[in-house]
């Protein structure tokens, strides 16, 4: 019998707080030992000389076959997980969406059956809670001590929204109970007012999207659930932050000590309110909420990720195929809200935010991968590279050199909104609880490997 199942050898290892060079030792997907050199009595040996090594990346907030204006994300579990892992994630944690007059109970076995046994990596579940009831207030404990801790609630869409007091009453709860509420967002009156002045003006193309949801409509939304969370007493998270006016509130009520913390994702700081414009209705293909925004306020979100005001980097990976896009060719509020991501976010955050010196190293595996398994109760089992930890690690080749295009990538949709971006370092071989998944942007795991993440408190951070 071998000492381990796998070696890890020579690479430059990456946490949150240290960078050293280290072997890593696993045994039944676990971290069981690093040192400088811990030989060769392994049944595989990983050669990461030359290479970072990385806790893998964790993607907080994914949309596997959800239900949009009436269509489904084109990724499932399946396919969404195996991009993923191509891309040097190992866990997500995906939103299951509470359909009218349904169960917590129910929302999660909906979401259960989408996900177990078709995942290839390890999987997390939030509740996108979208009424309440004196049933679903009961749940909330209960569901949480199942390991469903994080609440998300939006503020905007038909059919999702909820009021403030709703919003309220589950702050309260879900901090009484141990968990953690999420926003999206935006200010649904804005939204209907300028979408509908548009449309009756005529004015159906993707821009208007952007210009019926502007910047302040999120600010706006933002600064009052944070002033919800400080009446409720409640910590709260806020999702997909897009520009100064909802950062300037999370920043201005972490100054003043409340636990408020946010993500942003890829797209707010790599894409602009220009792509709307790009002909022939290319523009559908960054219509999502909120919307791409001006480039004035990519510095800014920059900013918040480096000096803590945000501390996840996420994607909101919700693909639709051009086709299912088309369903608004017409009409730019039927454009089903979503785009892809979830494969290109570790090289993308790598790029350009490492070696152009936005942050460094120890800051990418925090926004990339820490600060999740922490705030979403999986740390240390994941987001750390520890002894005892799971085994899931991404070996990055920071000297490769590639240019991002659809063909590369395994997220099932036909385009990807970063096609031609320069790319410098990718993964090259990514480990999920001590099995190899994906080796050179191919996946070479099993299928169905993926297990269900039973999360803990959140830590606030
Ligand atoms: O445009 C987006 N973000 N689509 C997914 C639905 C949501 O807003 O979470
Ligand atoms: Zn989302």
């Amino acid at each position: 019998m071998k000492t381990f199942d796998m070696i890890v050898k020579g690479g430059n290892v990456v946490t949150a707080s240290d960078t050293f060079k280290a072997d890593i030792g696993i045994k039944d997907g676990k971290i069981s030992e690093m040192g400088l050199d811990l030989g060769k009595d392994a049944e595989e040996i990983v050669d990461a000389s030359d290479k970072y090594v990385f806790p893998g990346g964790i993607d907080p907030h994914t949309h596997m076959n959800m239900p949009f204006g009436g269509t489904f994300s084109s990724d499932d579990f399946k396919t969404g997980t195996i991009a993923a892992a191509c891309g040097g994630t190992t866990s997500i944690v995906d939103f299951s969406i509470q359909a009218k007059g349904k169960s917590l109970k129910q929302t999660i076995n909906t979401w259960r059956e989408k996900s177990d046994g078709k995942a290839v990596i390890d999987y997390g579940i939030h509740i996108a809670l979208t009424e309440l009831n004196e049933k679903v207030m009961n749940e909330i404990p209960e569901v949480i001590k199942q390991g469903y801790q994080s609440f998300k609630m939006y503020m905007t869409y038909d059919g999702m929204r909820v009021d403030d007091g709703t919003l309220l009453r589950t702050l309260i709860k879900v901090n009484e109970s141990g968990g953690l509420c999420c926003v999206h967002a935006e200010n649904y009156y804005v939204i209907e007012y300028l979408k509908n002045k548009f449309l009756s003006e005529g004015k159906i193309e993707p821009i208007y999207h952007a210009l019926s949801r502007p910047d302040l409509a999120e600010g706006e939304a933002a600064g009052r659930a944070i002033k919800l969370a400080k009446i409720a007493n409640a910590p709260l998270y806020i999702v997909h932050n897009s520009c100064e006016a909802s950062i300037s509130e999370i920043a201005k009520a972490r100054e003043e000590g409340y636990p408020i913390m946010g993500e942003t994702c890829p797209q707010y700081l790599l894409l602009s309110e220009d792509n709307y414009r790009e002909p022939n209705f290319n523009g559908a293909k960054y219509v999502m909420s909120p919307p791409l925004r001006d480039k004035k306020n990519w510095p800014v979100v920059w900013k918040a990720i480096k000096d803590n005001t945000l501390q996840v980097v996420a994607t909101d990976h919700c693909p639709f195929f051009m086709s299912q896009k088309e369903l608004g060719k017409d009409c730019f509020a039927s454009i089903p809200n979503g785009a892809p991501g979830i494969e290109a976010r570790m090289a993308l955050m790598y790029t350009y935010g490492v070696t152009s010196g936005k942050i460094d190293l120890n800051r990418f595996v925090q926004v990339t991968s820490t600060n999740a398994a922490k705030i979403y109760g999986m740390y240390p089992q994941k987001g750390t590279i520890a002894i005892g930890s799971d085994a899931d690690l991404v070996v990055f080749d920071p000297n490769i050199e590639t240019t991002l295009t659809k063909s590369m990538l395994h997220e099932n949709v036909d385009y990807t909104p970063y096609e031609g971006f320069k790319l410098k370092g990718y993964p090259t071989v990514t480990i999920s609880r001590g099995n190899i998944i994906a080796r050179d942007g191919q996946f070479v795991g099993e299928e169905g490997r993926g297990k269900f993440i039973k999360r803990t408190s959140p830590q606030i951070i």
